[in-house]
């Protein structure tokens, strides 16, 4: 197989090119709220992707406390001038994860997380990409999903049975020995139940070729480690295909919602310059809280005036470029 790593190498120079012969560049809003670590990680990680493949990009950080509206707002103000936009997870308890990701317009919501989002959900997505690019065939064979949330198991589902493979689904009321039964005569085995080194050499058989592991956990160390117990199928196990957590199926989520990002951005659905951007928000009495700290010169005076030329920061003003 040719691994996750390489894949997504490949993928992010294609995509490199492409946005070079593009006018006018992706941009992506990632808002954030709060200082949750894992977040933090999760966000360098997709600004090192978007500076790689020259994907244009604004964080805005809110504040723990910040208030449901302001948060609304905010994602409001994002969808002037970016082509996608990522509301990182998760949302501290007094927000409404559902109000936020309804407030992402369906042809911005490039985490694919809205039911009628023109996006398909980037892990999922990038897991069967991935097997494509492989050349392995899905149709006529056996899947097993372990796990059924809505951003991974339930839509993997689906792509999996779109592709012709016989699909079974156990959750975490599923019999356990039903469960190694399942996975034993499985061909693909996908896990994403979240716990570390839950599955060993013995819930494999014969047949199985590939398991992908969706897992990111931390073992009895404090390691990254994902669901599946990597030393005892390398050990005991010949000829499976095991991906590896970290450098594994993280980063097809990650090449996948650039691609999302592109394609959103081809859409053309960003039509709004600064100008337009400042007057939508003015007329809902808005006020732009958070402004970059290394703020540029051209953004400084484009703020005032609707007029951007600078390429190199990545305030509102720069992100929406040259009117
Ligand atoms: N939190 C962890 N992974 C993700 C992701 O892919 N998207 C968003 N929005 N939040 C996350």
């Amino acid at each position: 197989m040719i691994s996750c790593k390489e894949y997504a190498q490949v993928m992010k120079e294609t995509l490199r090119k492409r946005i070079e012969t593009m006018d006018k560049k992706p941009a992506l809003s990632i808002i954030q709220v709060g200082d949750d670590q894992a977040s933090d990680a999760y966000i360098r990680g997709k600004i090192k992707d978007c500076e790689e493949v020259g994907i244009r990009y604004i964080v805005q950080k809110l504040s723990e406390n910040v208030s449901e509206e302001n948060l609304l707002y905010n994602i409001e103000l994002a969808s002037c001038v970016a082509d996608g936009i990522i509301v990182q997870l998760p949302l501290p308890r007094h927000i409404n994860v559902t109000h936020v990701k309804n407030a992402i317009p369906k042809e911005k919501d490039v985490d694919g997380f809205r039911r009628d989002s023109l996006f398909e959900c980037c892990t999922p997505k990038g897991i069967i990409d991935w097997l494509d690019f492989n050349e392995y065939e899905l149709c006529g064979k056996n899947a097993v999903v372990l796990g059924r949330s809505e951003i991974v198991g339930k839509p993997l589902v689906n792509m999996l049975i779109d592709r012709g493979a016989t699909v079974t689904c156990c959750n975490s009321h599923t019999d356990l020995f039903l469960e190694s039964e399942l996975s034993n005569k499985a061909d693909i085995v996908i896990s994403a139940i979240g716990k570390a080194k839950f599955l060993d050499w013995m819930d494999f058989g014969t047949d199985c070729d590939v398991i992908v592991d969706v897992g990111i956990n931390r073992d009895e160390n404090g390691k990254l480690c994902g669901d599946v117990d990597r030393d005892s199928i390398e050990k005991l196990k010949d000829g499976i295909y095991v991906t590896p957590v970290p450098g594994g199926v993280g980063l097809l989520t990650r090449v996948t919602l650039l691609k999302n990002i592109v394609e959103a951005c081809e859409n053309g659905y960003t039509e709004n310059t600064v100008k337009d951007a400042i007057s939508f928000l003015k007329k809902k009495d808005y006020f732009v809280r958070k402004i970059p700290n290394n703020l540029c010169e051209n953004a400084k005076e484009c703020l005032e005036t609707g007029h951007g030329e600078c390429d190199y920061c990545s305030c509102f003003a720069c992100l929406v470029g040259n009117e």
